[in-house]
């Protein structure tokens, strides 16, 4: 393709962009997204998609993409929640309705196993000021509806799992609630913790604020690995809320890896329900009495969840 050619494939798709990027690590990105329209109303837990043409270069690192004649002129596109830095340098709660742009928190998939990683190798090429695309439909049911003024809310996750409930948190300590707020974030290593130092002056700012995170590849865990499911049967978790995870009064959000949430499956005939094994949060929590959302069945329980993949 010329450049002329990819010149005119940017023009035709792509409206937004890069405000402003910044590396955790060579593999986790903070971004934030200008887009031409007007950022559309949402909620705390959304998400929208984003996009890149094929034609765009992939990071040297990621595996290697087959060609795929007739998807050359494509644009590849990925459904990304929209996270939040939840305050400014002066640690003042951003203004986030006033603002023109959006955030994310984006992890480099270097390779995948049933086909090559599209968009993420080729996002990692960015820098501040080139173009992308940015869905205009911010949506999704993971968000902060059902939970009432003095309800206790658990965010827990897996890597960037903590965007949205990143965002929700802002959202609770906008509207100064009152209940105990507790989020958890479990990843590979201390380096993959993008907004520990958020945490860290949140917890001091704010006394209904905990934060708690887990490595699980770190010399000194590699061995001995707790996951978020370890943090709840153990009662570490109940122990550091200082409250017992009562089902009547306590809203569970799940988000990341599908494996850590476990959501189980019904049999259309028998009714009957199926975990995925070994035990994922949500068979944890509803032997203790909570429910997950049933989606298809539009049903709202305690448990809510986002999977990525
Ligand atoms: C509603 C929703 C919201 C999402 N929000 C985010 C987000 O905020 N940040 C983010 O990084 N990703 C998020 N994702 C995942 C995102 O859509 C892409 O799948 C991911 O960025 C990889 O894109 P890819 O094209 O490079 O690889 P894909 O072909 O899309 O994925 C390849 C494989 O990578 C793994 N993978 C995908 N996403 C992740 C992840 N986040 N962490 C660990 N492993 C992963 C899975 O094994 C997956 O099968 C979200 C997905 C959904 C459905
Ligand atoms: N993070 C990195 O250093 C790194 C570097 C290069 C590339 N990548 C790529 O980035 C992508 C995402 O990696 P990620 O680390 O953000 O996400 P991830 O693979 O989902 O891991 C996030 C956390 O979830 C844990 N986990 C795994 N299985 C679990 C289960 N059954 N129950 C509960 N927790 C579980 C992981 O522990 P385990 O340690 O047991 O997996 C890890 O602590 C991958 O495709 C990877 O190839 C990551």
């Amino acid at each position: 393709m010329t450049p002329e050619e990819i010149a005119q494939l940017r023009e035709n798709f792509y409206n937004a962009e890069i405000a402003s990027l910044k590396l955790v690590n060579e593999d986790l990105m903070v971004v934030r997204i200008r887009p031409d329209f007007r950022v559309p109303p949402h909620k705390a837990g959304q998400y929208t998609t984003i996009g890149l043409g094929h034609w765009e270069p992939r990071h040297p690192g990621a595996q290697e993409e087959p060609p795929k004649p007739g998807d050359d002129r494509k644009l590849i596109r990925r459904a990304y929640s929209l996270s939040s830095s939840v305050t400014d340098e002066k640690g003042e709660l951003l203004d986030l309705p006033n603002m023109d742009w959006v955030e994310f928190y984006i992890v480099l998939v270097r390779e995948a196993e049933k086909a090559p990683p599209a968009l993420t190798p080729r996002l990692f090429m960015l820098k501040e000021g080139d173009r992308l695309f940015l869905g205009e439909k911010f949506t999704g049911h993971f968000t902060l509806d059902p939970v009432r003024p003095g309800d206790t809310v658990v965010f827990l996750a897996t890597g960037t799992g903590e965007a949205p409930h990143n965002y929700m948190v802002w959202d609770l300590l906008r509207r100064r609630h009152e209940g105990r707020i507790l989020s958890a974030c479990c990843v590979r290593y201390h380096r993959d913790l993008g907004y520990a130092a958020l945490h860290q002056d949140l917890m001091q700012r704010h006394a209904n604020y905990t934060y708690l995170s887990l490595t699980t590849r770190e010399k000194e865990t590699v061995n001995q690995k707790v996951y978020i499911q370890d943090l709840i049967t153990s009662g570490q978790l109940e122990e550091r809320l200082g409250l017992a995870l009562d089902p009547g009064r306590t809203h569970v959000f799940l988000c990341g890896n599908p494996k850590m949430i476990g959501v189980a499956s019904v049999d259309r005939a028998t009714g009957q329900t199926t975990y995925p094994q070994p035990p994922g949060v949500v068979e944890i929590l509803e032997k203790r009495g909570f429910r997950c959302d049933q989606p298809a069945a539009k049903m709202k329980g305690n448990i809510h969840f986002e999977e990525y993949w």
